[in-house]
């Protein structure tokens, strides 16, 4: 088995991509501590796991409140002796347009998923160095890496998490953890909230495109359990998406146009030489799969 005495904690577990992570990580004979804020999903959870002959704890509380990630990652450490996998999949959508979107749904967003994800890299990567070893995958999103209407939160959120993956992964390669952060794409109850017009839309978009289907959570598995395993030893700081049929690397933000002028560019430097030089190839915000 691939991950036979390894410890992970799998945040937002309850369901979804998280349940099918947790479910295929058992199953590759790691002991599993299942978060989520729904602790009545989180323990049925850890009962599905512990019942079909694995090992698992169930962990429940919100990843944004440091009086619930504290304890849960010592007591995960404690009832398995170590731990080897964070997986900071925990997260909420609250969709709308900027200029309607409540400073509670913006905040309720970032504190789950970015909030979230730096309190549990914080502890989990203490004990991480301290073992020398360890792995964190941060769940991002398409969104974070191409924008989306509808959702200035939720691709602020998971674009701080791509920032978030490449510092923390320059910070602890030093120490035998490696940090990546994996876009998903899987239909689910989060997918579901999407409006059946725009489903439409974007299901017409991918005629002719190399997306044919969203997947299923129990596809994203084989990316994050490679990801989590001794085999990946050599893969640090990446941004990789699987959905359906495709797995992709993406490349973090790279310039693509450089113009100088030597002493400094003046206002009037800008107003006659921007669009002659960078200009030139302004970025399309199309998305393209
Ligand atoms: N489904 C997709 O296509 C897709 C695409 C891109 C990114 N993602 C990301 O994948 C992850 C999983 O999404 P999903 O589609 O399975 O969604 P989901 O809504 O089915 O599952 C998310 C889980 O996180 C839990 N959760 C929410 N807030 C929490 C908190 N504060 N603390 C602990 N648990 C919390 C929820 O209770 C739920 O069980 C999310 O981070 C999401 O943003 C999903």
């Amino acid at each position: 088995m691939l991950l036979e005495d390894k410890v992970a904690l799998i945040t937002g577990a309850g369901r979804g991509i998280g349940r099918a992570l947790a479910l295929a990580f058992a199953r590759e004979g790691a002991a599993v501590a299942v978060n989520d804020i729904n602790a009545a999903s989180a323990e049925a959870v850890a009962r599905e796991i512990t019942e079909a002959g694995g090992r698992a704890l169930a962990a429940p509380g919100s990843v944004a409140d440091r009086a619930v990630v504290e304890p849960m990652i010592e007591r995960t450490c404690e009832a398995f002796g170590r731990l080897d996998i964070l997986i900071n999949n925990a997260g909420i959508v609250r969709d709308r347009m900027v200029f309607n979107m409540e400073e509670e749904e913006w905040d309720a967003v970032i504190a789950t998923h970015l909030r979230g994800a730096f309190l549990c890299t914080r502890f989990a990567s203490r004990r991480m160095r301290q073992q020398g070893t360890g792995r964190i995958i941060n769940v991002t999103s398409r969104s974070g890496l191409l924008g989306n209407v509808g959702q200035a939160n939720y691709s602020a959120a998971k674009a701080g998490l791509v920032g978030f993956t490449l510092t923390v992964a320059q910070e602890l390669n030093k120490y035998g953890i490696t940090v990546n952060a994996l876009a998903p794409r899987a239909e689910t109850d989060m997918t579901a909230t999407i409006p059946a017009s725009v489903r439409a839309r974007r299901d017409a978009s991918w005629a002719g495109s190399s997306v044919r289907r969203r997947g299923t959570p129990e596809e994203v598995a084989p990316l994050a359990l490679f990801l989590a395993s001794d085999r990946a030893a050599h893969v640090n700081g990446q941004i990789i998406s699987i959905g359906g049929d495709k797995l992709a690397l993406w490349s973090p933000p790279r310039e693509v146009a450089e113009a100088f002028v030597f002493g400094g560019w003046s206002l009037q430097n800008m107003l006659e030489l921007f669009d002659s030089s960078v200009g030139f190839q302004l970025q399309s915000l199309a998305k393209k799969d």
